[in-house]
């Protein structure tokens, strides 16, 4: 289990705390969030498409022949957009929406290496046994969990069910604040796992090769962090 400090993080001002709390009494939660935006017709966000998924997915084919990876599960697999230009042996996407889940499925009906799945982000054991792969992928995830408990289950989940390798897609920085929009919350993921999972270490870090264009120097670049187990 990851530990519970209050030290973990530096403590930001009264006010900022203030309206933290603020924004988390406004704002229905992560999940319920994703769960109303499928549901809405909503996507996955312009990361899961063009030039974006096209990076993504280069990098992680790339890693996937390299390292000979049998088996890849995505946390957070969204609307299955950016699998179109995936190449895995076998693929097990999750998420919290059964909307995400069902529009991923409808898009590869006959592709017996792709599965999907909802998932229960508080089942850890059951998820380890039914999840496990080589490579487990956490991709334009991280900086949506906007709760500490739902961040720090979530990186549970990803490394207990990780064999040997996981690449996290995300920023790395701890951004206190409201200057993000209501589902964003940026922190510094990398120190987090140090932290948390000490039998992983940081093999790789891959810089996003879009990262101008697309912050426009307003928000923390977005890149890849791959994790070899120890
Ligand atoms: C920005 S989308 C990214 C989708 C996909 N990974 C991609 O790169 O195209 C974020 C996804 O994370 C999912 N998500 C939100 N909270 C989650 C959680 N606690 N566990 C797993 N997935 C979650 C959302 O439902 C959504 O599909």
């Amino acid at each position: 289990m990851v530990k519970n400090s209050s030290d973990d993080y530096p403590k930001p001002s009264a006010l900022i705390q203030f309206l933290i709390r603020l924004r988390q009494v406004i704002f229905p939660g992560s999940q319920n969030y994703w769960q109303k935006r499928y549901l809405m017709g909503g996507n996955s966000g312009k990361g899961s498409y063009g030039e974006s998924a096209r990076f993504k997915s280069e990098v992680l084919n790339k890693f996937v022949r390299d390292n000979n990876i049998d088996s890849v599960t995505e946390y957070g697999c969204g609307d299955g957009n950016q699998l179109s230009y995936a190449d895995y042996p076998q693929y097990i996407g999750l998420d919290i929406s059964e909307q995400a889940i069902k529009r991923s499925s409808a898009l590869f009906p006959e592709d017996s290496s792709k599965s999907f799945s909802l998932y229960d982000p508080n089942e850890f054991e059951l998820n380890k046994q039914k999840f496990s792969a080589d490579l487990v992928l956490s991709l334009d995830v991280i900086y949506h969990l906007v709760e500490d408990e739902v961040y720090r289950k979530y990186l549970e989940n990803i490394f207990n069910s990780a064999k040997k390798y996981v690449a996290i897609y995300s920023s790395n920085e701890e951004v206190h604040g409201m200057l993000h929009s209501r589902h964003v919350r940026h922190r510094k993921v990398t120190s987090d796992i140090e932290k948390w999972f000490p039998s992983w270490e940081l093999k790789e870090t891959i810089k996003n090769v879009n990262a101008e264009s697309e912050s426009k120097g307003k928000e923390p670049s977005v890149d890849f962090y791959i994790f070899q187990s120890c």
